[in-house]
């Protein structure tokens, strides 16, 4: 992979809510993603962060249903028919000293592209009700969940545009998803 290829992967991933029914994400798949994403950077190689992938239907159905999705969109919520195919829960083992915030951030963006190169699309998901996945999971009091990942094929266009007045994203005149993105002079505050 070159540069360009990185940079159109980064542009691609973008955070998917609308999903195609009926696909099936094994089991196997999920597991290659958290192998991947255990070799990532940790601070202080702590490594405190456990996952559970989730692919039953009543599970991925109970998860979906009592997340917020899409806080910008007052307007519309997901669907049973748009809900996605399976879920990966981060969870922060406190029983491990470490700095469960940053590492999450860094195996989050890694499991994005991860299942990106593997032709699925994602959407982090911070409103996970964290009790009833300790409940449904049975986990101990040690483990937290932090967040989930809901995955599936695509059914809907999402791009990144310019920010106007705001970076709320929007869905514009022909349905499409549009993600603000701040632009370089923005974020670049300088170059010594
Ligand atoms: C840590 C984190 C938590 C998020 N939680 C939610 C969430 O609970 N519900 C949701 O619909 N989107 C959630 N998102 C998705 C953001 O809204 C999305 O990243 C943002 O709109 C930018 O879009 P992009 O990911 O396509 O760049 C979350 C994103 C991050 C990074």
């Amino acid at each position: 992979m070159n540069y360009e290829n990185f940079k159109d992967l980064v542009n691609t991933a973008r955070s998917t809510r609308r999903f195609l029914p009926n696909i099936e994400i094994k089991s196997e798949e999920l597991e290659e993603v958290i192998d991947l994403v255990r070799l990532s950077s940790s601070a202080k190689n702590m490594q405190p962060l456990k996952y559970v992938t989730v692919s039953k239907k009543d599970l991925v159905e109970k998860i979906a249903k009592t997340a917020t999705w899409a806080a910008h969109l007052s307007e519309w919520n997901q669907t049973e028919e748009e809900q996605p195919s399976a879920f990966i829960i981060i969870i922060n083992d406190s029983n491990i000293e470490g700095f469960p915030m940053l590492d999450c951030g860094i195996s989050l963006q890694t499991i994005i592209l991860g299942l990106k190169i593997k032709g699925y699309a994602s959407c982090p998901m911070a409103s996970l009700d964290k009790d009833l996945c300790k409940e449904l999971f049975n986990l101990e009091e040690n483990l937290k969940p932090m967040l989930a990942i809901a995955i599936g094929k695509e059914n809907e266009v999402t791009k990144i545009v310019e920010p106007k007045e705001d970076t709320n994203y929007y869905r514009n005149e022909k349905d499409e998803h549009c993600v603000p993105k701040r632009k370089l002079e923005e974020v670049l505050l300088g170059a010594f």
